[in-house]
């Protein structure tokens, strides 16, 4: 795999350049003859030299820089809006209540999906349709997100069976190489949920953990490439086709035995052999017609997806593209494993809870110092420098009568806002029980919690927008770090926090690092 990731960041930096170059000249050419005025030109830009051609030497820097680029640019400009040159395009970022509120509000407009066509290149790494399909994020909210607390005991299960395969619990201290071992198991368990005990496949194993990452090494290329050539480079290139051929060999047994039992059952399908998430709702006592109704909608849908459209799976697509899973887990490995004094009361935490309630949902949720280690991780360590991704459908006015033609790509300096000392206390410190310790104020318990979108809290976006599948996130989260702090000793090889791997406003967690274990003492 290292060799692979390897191929294709020297593929993606060298095509980044010569897509640069090309972009440049004709732009200049262009330039000449048409100088079109847009309403952008009154947003003040950042980072970009004022000498010709400053753009492009603003947007190669910007690749090797982002994060901090925008962090500078958030002070100057903090609360008004700013533009950034992000390869081939601006990119306008808002800061500051008044204008995150207005992106929030702004739904039709400002369209998220639109975002990931240009930021992921979704069409392409995806498949549009199955990023956005309604009935995904009907099956994420109602039915996944209902149904976790059914799920604990597979996922349980799953997780033990994992780390036992890969990191057997011995005397003496073994090394392993972080990322290789981590992101698997993290994608096997989520798997687990979604197409039961082919998760354990080895093959399917590595293709779909090498699918998340090809996602975001895909969308680096297919970014810079010409529009007009991005479906042939697509197809001649591209991860998405082989990787789903692949997957439905495997799928494809599973899918017809679904749609089988399907016509045959029904929401009468016998317990055991139904599917985990989707339809379990339809035999609880206790739901509501409408949760039953939901619940049977799904699965009949998550049944029938694959013959609509290309042949895709939805599952592919829902739990294993969402790369911010596993490398939310692996962040919050090294964090923890570069902060060792965390481990004592997070055992403690477990130890009295767990103890008390068993692993069961209202154990987890009752896990607030845990909770907040977690948060401070992704706080500190994020999926990227930006959020609340949006693209502009047509021209668009905000509050403080910035106007942004259609096409405009917009977004928040999630990672800037989350350092700002007006809502963090030494922002540059982890601090990891800072959100704990204000649940301990009276009224506050129940609040500062890692699933709770707020202003000042935007890891898992904003309003209608925010990820459908962060309880499930949080969840597993909790679960399997749990299960790693109750079953290992473990430390960094180097000692220090291995740097992460930013490019542009995109971050990998470090994908060399090795870290030790053994078996608890
Ligand atoms: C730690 C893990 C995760 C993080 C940090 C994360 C973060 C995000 C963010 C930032 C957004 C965009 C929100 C916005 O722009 O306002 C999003 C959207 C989404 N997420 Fe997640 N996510 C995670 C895990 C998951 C999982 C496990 C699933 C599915 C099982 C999932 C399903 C989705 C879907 C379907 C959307 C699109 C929502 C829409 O279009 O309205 N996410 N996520
Ligand atoms: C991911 O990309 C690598 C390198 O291009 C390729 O060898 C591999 O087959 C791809 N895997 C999947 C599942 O797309
Ligand atoms: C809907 O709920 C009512 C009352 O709780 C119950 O009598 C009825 O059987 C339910 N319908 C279905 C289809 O389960
Ligand atoms: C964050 O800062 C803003 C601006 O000063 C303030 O209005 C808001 O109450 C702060 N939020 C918290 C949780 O401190
Ligand atoms: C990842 O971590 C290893 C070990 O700490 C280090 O040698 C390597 O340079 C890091 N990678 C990057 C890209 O910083």
């Amino acid at each position: 795999m290292d060799s692979h990731s390897a191929n294709t960041d020297s593929l993606s930096t060298a095509t980044l350049t010569a897509a640069t170059l090309l972009g440049f000249v004709v732009l200049q050419i262009a330039r000449k003859f048409f100088k079109p005025h847009s309403p952008l030109d009154a947003i003040p830009s950042f980072g970009i030299p004022s000498y010709p051609f400053g753009f492009y030497v603003g947007s190669w820097n910007f690749i090797k820089d982002g994060r901090a680029i925008l962090e500078q640019g958030y002070l100057k400009y903090r609360g008004q809006p700013f533009k950034v040159a992000l390869a081939n395009r601006w990119l306008v970022l808002l800061s500051g209540q008044r204008l995150i509120e207005d992106i929030r509000k702004a739904d039709d407009s400002l369209s998220f999906a639109d975002s990931a066509k240009v930021m992921l290149q979704s069409e392409y790494t995806i498949g549009y349709e199955q990023l956005h399909d309604p009935f995904q994020m009907n099956v994420v909210r109602t039915a996944l997100t209902r149904n976790i607390a059914a799920c604990f005991p597979v996922i349980r299960e799953e997780i033990a069976a994992a780390f036992e395969d890969l990191i057997p619990a011995k005397d003496e201290w073994i090394s392993v190489p972080a990322m290789q071992t981590i992101l698997p198991i993290v994608t096997r368990v989520s798997n687990r949920v979604f197409i039961g005990l082919l998760c354990r496949d080895p093959d399917y194993i590595k293709l779909t953990t090498q699918y998340t990452l090809n996602v975001s090494s895909n969308a680096q290329w297919l970014h810079v490439t010409p529009s007009f050539l991005r479906p042939l480079a697509a197809r001649l290139f591209g991860h998405l086709e082989p990787a789903t051929r692949a997957a439905m060999k495997h799928l494809r047994p599973i899918l017809q035995h679904r749609i089988e039992m399907d016509d045959k059952y029904g929401p009468d399908w016998p317990e055991g052999d139904r599917p985990l998430v989707v339809g379990r709702s339809t035999r609880t006592s206790n739901t509501a017609n409408s949760t039953q109704a939901d619940a049977h909608f799904a699965q009949h849908q998550l049944c029938r997806q694959p013959y609509h459209h290309t042949g895709e799976y939805p599952p592919l697509s829902t739990a294993i593209c969402r790369p911010q899973s596993p490398q939310g887990i692996l962040h919050a490995f090294y964090t923890l494993a570069a902060n060792l004094e965390c481990v004592q009361p997070l055992r403690e935490e477990l130890e009295s809870v767990v103890g008390a309630e068993g692993w069961t949902k209202e154990a987890m949720d009752q896990l607030v110092k845990m909770d907040s280690f977690l948060k401070e991780s992704a706080r500190t360590a994020p999926s990227g420098a930006i959020g609340l991704t949006r693209l502009a459908t047509r021209d668009f006015t905000f509050s403080d009568g910035t106007t942004v033609p259609a096409g405009t790509l917009l977004a928040v300096p999630v990672f800037a806002e989350h350092h700002d000392e007006v809502n963090y206390t030494n922002p540059e410190v982890f601090d990891p029980f800072r959100f704990s310790r204000m649940r301990e104020q009276d009224g506050e318990e129940n609040k500062h919690q890692m699933v709770t979108p707020t202003l000042e809290y935007m890891s898992f976006g904003l309003g209608r927008h925010a990820c459908p599948g962060r309880f499930f996130a949080v969840n597993e989260q909790k679960l399997i770090l749990s299960h790693i702090i109750m079953t290992y000793d473990f430390k960094l090889r180097d000692g220090v926090r291995p740097p992460d791997e930013w490019i542009a406003v995109l971050v990998k967690a470090n994908t060399t690092a090795e870290v030790m274990f053994r078996k608890r003492r």
